[in-house]
């Protein structure tokens, strides 16, 4: 998918997917894209700007070629499985009885069912909004009545999803790359709503994909995970993700791991 190069505010944004165009002007870094306010994107031609906008952010998750492919590149993404074992390892050390756990963006059910491993009598919610990706987790899970399936767009707050049992409370809500789908305003309220939702005590663990500090880091990064950019992602920075944590209330919060931009960014509610 190609943007062509055009002046919005102050901003030049160039072609948007693939890495290998040197011709573009500049493109236009995610973190940079998902920072530029609405009215920038609107500011010179609003019919330009809708389209412009709408490519820059399209989640393409509910589209089954994009998950199907996801899942076949997830297995074979550079350090996951040092990531999952830092994940794994924290949880164990944060959360020693787990009754309840919520997973967001759970995809076929990969981090959960890890996670199931060291707990085999906790009780879980596995999330998505793709019915690909909730299929696959439906016959993951298709002999765990311990699990419960279910569909909720993360761009909408967690209370307007119509099973209750999204109310918590909850040991250990986790998420593993899924939460950079959604725009920072929404990270900010999700991690609120997360905070909202775990008992006393309770620890949130979001293994994510974050922004690099530059353009050139960044391209760095898909050119050795062998990605082009994905037009889903609205990339937010470690050091911000961080104080959106702390403003929520959690305690402990740190990046206990990362390689690139991937980064394991947690905190506990104080009990
Ligand atoms: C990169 S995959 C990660 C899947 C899984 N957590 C894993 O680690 O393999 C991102 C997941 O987030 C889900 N997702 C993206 N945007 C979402 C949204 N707005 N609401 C709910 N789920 C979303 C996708 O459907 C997909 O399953």
């Amino acid at each position: 998918m190609f943007v062509k190069n055009c002046r919005l505010g102050q901003h030049n944004l160039g072609k948007r997917s693939g890495v290998s165009s040197t011709s573009a002007k500049r493109r236009c870094h995610p973190a940079e894209a998902t920072a530029l306010p609405k009215k920038h994107l609107y500011a010179e031609g609003a019919e330009e700007g809708l389209l412009l906008y709408s490519l820059l952010m399209s989640n393409q998750w509910q589209s089954r070629d994009h998950a199907a492919n996801y899942l076949t590149r997830a297995q074979v993404l550079p350090h996951r499985d040092k990531a999952e074992a830092a994940l794994l390892e924290l949880i164990q050390q944060r959360v020693p009885s787990l009754t309840q756990v919520l997973d967001l963006g759970t995809g076929n059910g990969h981090t959960l069912a890890l996670i199931f491993q060291d707990y085999p009598k906790a009780r879980g919610i596995a999330l998505d909004f793709s019915p690909f990706m909730l299929e696959q987790a439906k016959e993951r899970f298709s002999n765990n009545p311990a699990v419960r399936i279910l569909q909720h767009d993360l761009d909408t707050p967690l209370h307007s999803c119509t099973n209750d049992e999204i109310q918590g409370p909850f040991d250990l809500v986790v998420s593993s790359f899924a939460i950079h789908h959604v725009d920072d305003t929404r990270k900010q309220a999700l991690y609120q709503e997360i905070y909202d939702r775990l008992r006393p005590g309770g620890f949130f663990a979001n293994l994510e994909h974050v922004a690099s500090p530059t353009q050139a880091l960044h391209e760095e990064f898909l050119a050795i995970i062998k990605a082009e950019e994905d037009p889903s992602n609205q990339l937010a920075n470690v050091e911000n993700q961080l104080s959106w944590l702390r403003n929520c209330g959690f305690s402990g919060v740190e990046c206990y791991w990362k390689w690139r931009e991937i980064a394991l960014l947690a905190g506990t509610r104080p009990a």
